[in-house]
Formats: C-alpha cells, structure tokens, sequence
C-alpha cells in the first residue's frame, strides 16, 4: 500500500500520542515517533502497534534539545506536537514550576515550531488543552465558551494552576511564532482525556478513573468534568491535519458530567468497586452553571464526532483491569 504520508509525532510513547501513532499507522502513514527513551520498556507497546516494524521509526528526542528535534523532524511532512509535561500532583515548588513545566511546554513547543520551519513542514497540529480555553474569570457568565476564550495568565498564576499555565504559555506562543513566520500551525484542546490506554505506565487522567474505582475516598468535589475519548481525539488530530480550510483552535470536547453522576454511571456498569464512600459533597464548583460549559461546534462542523460516554468509560475501566491496576 503506498505510503499516506509522513508525520512526526512528539512524545509518541504518551497516552494520547500512542492513539495518534497507531490511527496514522493504520492510515499507512510513516511516522516519526519522538521519544526521550527509545529503548525503555515504557514505549515498548509502540513497537507492538500493527505496521510498525515497516512504518513506525523511534527517535531519541527531548523538547529543549533542537537538535534531537530537527534530526526526528527532518522528511516529513507534518508534525503533532503532543508532548508536555501534564503532572498529576500541583507542583509546589516554584523552581520546579519553570524548569519541569513551564520551560519544556512553552521553549519546547517553539523549539518544535522553529525545527518544523527549517525542515519544511507543511502542517503543524499543537495539542493544547482545556486547560488554555476556560480559566477566564472575564468571561461573560453564562455564555458558552469558544475558541475566542483563553485562560488569563495572571489567573492561572493567582490561583496555583501552572500546568493551565503552562498550556496558555506555549499554545499562545505557538500562534505568535506561527503569525510572525508563515507557518501552518492549528491548535487542538481537548478537556478531560479517558479511554483505553495502550501504554504500561499510567498518565495523569487516567489516574483520575483509577482513583475514583479504587480510593475509597471518603467524599469528592462535585466537580463538572468535560471528557474527551482518547481515540476521538486522535481521529480530532488527523481530521484537523487533513481539512485544508482547519485554521487557529479547535476546543475538542465531547461530554459534560458532573464527578456525582460519573461515580454513580461507575457504579451501574461496575457496582463492586471501591467508589467514594459517602454521598458526594457538593462545592463551589457545583455552581458551574451548564451553559459555562465549552463547546466543540467548531470541530464537529468541520466533520468530528465522538462516542458516547458509556463506551469511553466500559472500554477504560477494561483497559485499567486488563493492565493489572485495580487489584
Ligand atoms: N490527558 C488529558 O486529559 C489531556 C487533556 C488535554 C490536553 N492534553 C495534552 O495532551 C498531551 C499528551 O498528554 P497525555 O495525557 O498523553 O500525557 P502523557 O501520557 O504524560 O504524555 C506526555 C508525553 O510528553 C512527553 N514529555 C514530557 N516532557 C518532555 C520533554 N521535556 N521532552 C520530551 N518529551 C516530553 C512524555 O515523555 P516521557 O514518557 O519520556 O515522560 C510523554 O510521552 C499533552 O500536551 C497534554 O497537555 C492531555
């Protein structure tokens, strides 16, 4: 079959980057999948994917290193800037907020951007986030928010969210480089992501299900949670990458639950687990009012769709069982 095309993918051994390997792969693209270990039992399950051995090459590359980049970049013809940082814990320590997250999301991503002009590439997809739409305490209330809405720096930083920070630094960077050069870079921020994982080691929304299956916590934040399925995602990264009219953000969404409804969804499919053990309390964030929710109207008009939650949670909890974390 010939090939579809050639595509770098950054942190290809990463949750959702691993989804967007194997759907270019079963596309017969040839990918460039950028990782900091290629030899590390970590990425092993990239070279299980279907095609690989013919059409899947793993280079060593680390975001604030331009030349690993460039020679990972170098003959293709896009890019899906995936990797960054995402922690699972607030990072408290400042020095560790701008060595370990903020400098490798935003100097990396121009590090990405610049390497992707000097190599010629046609099409750059930055994956962004939720994250870098919605902290935006100026936002009319009530009014749904769209790729027009960006978190508000200062916001993330008043209020200790430096992975949002991190985001909003690098995606806003991202199209101030993409303005002052010419090049042809679309955004896609996804919310909340859930799905099977492919990779052995556990990224940070997938630890969000896990806790809720098994911590046995005594209550929880109502919280509104935006989910997203991994594999939707992917298929968001390559629609975007393949529609000539994709320009600027997509916001890639799909459900809108409050954490209450998602244990209580849990409990019927899955009634024996460790769920929280009294009933929900509720917080400030249940006064999140629906219509303050985000929309991916955008994304769905240029052809997106999703799958509903039911199955993004069933084929989850599976993965999280088959992987031997829930015992
Ligand atoms: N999961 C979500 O809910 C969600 C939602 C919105 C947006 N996103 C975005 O989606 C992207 C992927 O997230 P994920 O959930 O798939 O997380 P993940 O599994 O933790 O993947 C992150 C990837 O980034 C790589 N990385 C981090 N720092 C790096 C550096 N300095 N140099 C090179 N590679 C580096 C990691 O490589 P190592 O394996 O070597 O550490 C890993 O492959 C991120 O940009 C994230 O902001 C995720």
């Amino acid at each position: 079959m010939a090939e579809a095309g050639r595509i770098c993918v950054t942190g290809a051994g990463g949750f959702v980057a691993s989804w967007a390997v194997k759907l270019l792969l079963s596309q017969n693209y040839v990918v460039h999948g950028t990782v900091r270990g290629p030899g590390d039992e970590k990425n092993a399950h990239l070279k299980k994917l279907d095609k690989a051995p013919e059409n899947l090459k793993l280079f060593k590359a680390e975001l604030l290193d331009y030349d690993s980049l460039f020679a990972s970049i170098k003959g293709c013809d896009g890019v899906f800037h995936v990797a960054s940082p995402v922690p699972s814990t607030s990072v408290p320590n400042p020095e560790a907020r701008i060595v370990e997250l903020i400098q490798p999301a935003a100097n990396g991503t121009l590090n990405v951007l610049k390497a992707c002009s000097e190599a010629g590439i046609k099409r750059v997809i930055y994956v962004s986030s939720g994250a870098a739409v919605s902290l935006n305490p100026s936002w009319p209330k009530g009014q749904v928010k769209d790729e027009s809405c960006w978190s508000d720096k200062d916001y993330c930083r008043a209020t200790n969210n430096w992975y949002c920070l991190s985001k909003t630094e690098a995606e806003s960077k991202a199209f101030e480089y993409a303005k002052g050069s010419g090049l042809d870079v679309v955004s896609v921020c996804p919310t909340l992501v859930f799905g099977p994982m492919l990779q052995s080691t556990i990224n940070s929304s997938s630890l969000v299900l896990i806790k809720l299956l098994k911590e046995g916590y005594t209550s929880l934040e109502n919280k509104l949670r935006m989910t997203v399925d991994v594999r939707d995602v992917a298929e968001a990264l390559l629609l975007v990458y393949n529609k000539p009219e994709a320009e600027g953000r997509y916001i890639c969404t799909a459900h809108m639950v409050k954490a209450q409804e998602l244990v209580e969804k849990l409990k019927s499919i899955y009634p024996d687990y460790n769920y929280p053990k009294r009933q929900v309390i509720p917080s400030a964030f249940t006064e999140v009012r629906d219509e303050e929710h985000l929309s991916s109207e955008k994304l769905q008009r240029l052809g997106w769709s999703y799958r509903p939650l039911e199955e993004t949670l069933v084929d989850s909890v599976e993965s999280i069982k088959e992987a031997g974390l829930l015992n």
